[in-house]
């Protein structure tokens, strides 16, 4: 049987605080003028690095394999970040998930797929989800073999609700997006298959908030694809995602909803009772909260109208705890055991924290897609409200101190033994593209590790400063060369994604022995390797399936 017991470890003592920092969207890049975090005043983080203490900063990988994605040309994400970085090993990820079960045809022969094609005979086929190639939340090469496969397997009419993306992806590209569905649906249309484009909007404006940040979101998503309701209305979604384009500042990420209507002025595809509805993000976070307003009969967090008797699955399973949504197509990574259910049954005191747009990161990632405590007693997750309405640009130091004075004060107050953060700015400010905005934001987050490092020094603890992907330490596009990309008009081509590159993790504070030091023999170790070493610093021997430790104890 499974014990949860931990061995001790034979050479490091029980540590009273470990602080665990996880700064988002913060990798390590050669210096220029397009990486923030070297343009920036990060005194502290620059320490760490420069501290004259071998062996006690490292870089470690965060994208591709190492992290369960597809191929080693997927940027990181914190999905999948966090869930290593928790977990301890590399599970195979949603996106790889869904290419083996699209692959195999395995997905057309599971409960999921079953269920929704129960409405094939008389209904419609509705999928929701983001349309590009990011590879973060969704993949447009799975949503093509994914209607391809619907329509072989029955499926008469479709519609699709698409949301733009400009956020894992340059902005713009929603177009190319759009004129490759556009002619995909033109396709099936010509074998028989009525399958249309029915609505649509940008992804940070409609349906993909997480973590209960803003309901606004999903409504506006549910307005559109559920009642076909939307304040622009265009006669194709191409037309709609140019024109709205046009509008100033408008960009992919926050186009507004907009329906698609017929020649007698009736919205192409609301979702009707016995339809069938897949939305076909394979990510959980910005999932959580639309799939509650599918599949919840009772719900009170906008008023959906009308809750039209439907059969909903999403492409995974989002959210393990409260196995959500109960219908699937693909079973999501089994990620059991992570390091935060083993500490609290070994008597390890846990403080997690970040503002709201990450809080899930470092609790529901963290501890594999499932969201609650695993013990009430032992555990303590504070949530400080994010800034809402407000661009991150705009306010690009966002909660950062907020964040790192409840972090302060759980260290000092001696009840746990962990504490762990989120510091969102890299990322948030990042994704923005905004690259003064993001300067001040790094900065804002070093300020904050300063402060946790200070409470560290004073309670005698360990830190751990790590990062989930990169993101603000490259903001633009470049060539093969390295050299940053123009657009037409001579503009840098300004890169909001994640990137490929690796991220620091420090480790240091009084609390630590001084024989130990970071191991030489895991060079290509990455952030599932740090649960085994956050696991040590603690008191203990890592469970033997987890990736090895990046430490060592020398006895001098
Ligand atoms: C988002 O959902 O904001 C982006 O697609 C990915 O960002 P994250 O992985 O840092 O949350
Ligand atoms: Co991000």
């Amino acid at each position: 049987g499974l014990t949860w017991k931990l061995a001790d470890h034979p050479k490091l003592p029980k540590c009273k605080t470990v602080a665990v920092v996880v700064l988002d969207g913060w990798g390590e890049a050669s210096p220029n003028p397009y990486n923030c975090i070297h343009v920036a005043d990060t005194p502290t983080m620059d320490s760490l690095k420069n501290k004259g203490v071998p062996d006690r900063w490292r870089l470690a990988r965060a994208h591709g394999t190492a992290v369960g994605l597809p191929s080693d040309d997927d940027m990181g994400n914190s999905e999948v970040g966090h869930n290593a970085l928790g977990a301890g090993r590399i599970f195979a990820q949603g996106a790889k998930l869904v290419d083996l079960a699209l692959a195999s045809g395995k997905i057309y022969e599971g409960e999921g797929f079953k269920y929704i094609k129960e409405c094939f005979e008389n209904g419609t086929l509705h999928l929701i989800g983001l349309l590009s190639d990011g590879g973060v939340h969704s993949r447009l090469d799975q949503l093509q073999l994914l209607l391809k496969g619907a329509s072989e397997h029955g499926a008469k009419r479709i519609r699709v609700h698409i949301l733009t993306d400009g956020r894992d992806v340059l902005d713009g590209t929603s177009v190319e997006f759009v004129e490759t569905l556009e002619n995909d649906l033109s396709k099936l249309r010509e074998k028989g298959v009525d399958a249309k484009i029915a609505s649509g909007g940008g992804r940070m404006y409609v349906t993909m908030d997480r973590y209960e940040n803003d309901w606004g979101v999903v409504k506006r998503g549910w307005d559109a694809q559920v009642l076909g309701e939307a304040p622009y209305k265009f006669r194709n979604a191409l037309e709609a995602v140019k024109k709205l384009r046009e509008e100033a500042n408008a960009n992919d990420q926050y186009l507004p909803p907009f329906v698609i209507f017929d020649e007698n002025g009736m919205a192409v595809g609301p979702i009707l009772d016995g339809d069938a509805v897949v939305t076909f993000n394979f990510r959980a976070d910005r999932m959580v909260m639309p799939a509650k307003a599918f599949e919840y009969e009772d719900f009170d967090k906008f008023d959906r109208v009308r809750f039209p008797k439907i059969h909903y699955a999403g492409m995974l399973q989002y959210d393990g705890e409260l196995k959500l949504p109960s219908h699937y197509l693909v079973s999501p990574p089994e990620i059991e055991r992570t390091s935060g259910e083993y500490l609290v049954h070994n008597g390890v005191r846990t403080f997690a924290c970040s503002e709201t747009v990450k809080f899930g990161h470092v609790t529901f990632f963290w501890n594999g897609n499932r969201s609650g405590y695993f013990n009430e007693e032992m555990e303590e997750y504070v949530e400080i409200p994010s800034d809402s309405g407000i661009p991150f640009n705009v306010q690009p130091k966002m909660k950062a101190l907020k964040i790192a004075e409840k972090a302060r004060d759980a260290i000092l107050g001696g009840k746990f033994h962990q504490v762990r953060v989120n510091l969102p700015n890299g990322d948030m400010v990042g994704h923005t593209g905004d690259i003064e905005a993001t300067i001040v934001a790094c900065k804002a987050a070093d300020d904050a590790v300063k402060m946790i490092l200070d409470a560290i020094e004073q309670v005698g603890g360990i830190y751990v400063v790590s990062a989930d992907h990169g993101n603000a330490e490259d903001m633009v596009k470049k060539n093969k060369k390295g050299e940053p990309l123009l657009d037409k008009n001579g503009n840098v081509q300004i890169l909001t994604s994640h990137t490929l590159q690796p991220v620091p993790i420090a480790i240091g504070g009084p609390g630590l022995l001084p024989g130990v030091r970071f191991r030489k023999d895991v060079p290509d170790g990455g952030l599932a390797n740090v649960a085994a070493t956050v696991m040590n610093l603690h008191g203990f021997e890592a469970p033997s399936d987890y990736e090895p430790t990046l430490i060592e104890v020398s006895d001098n």
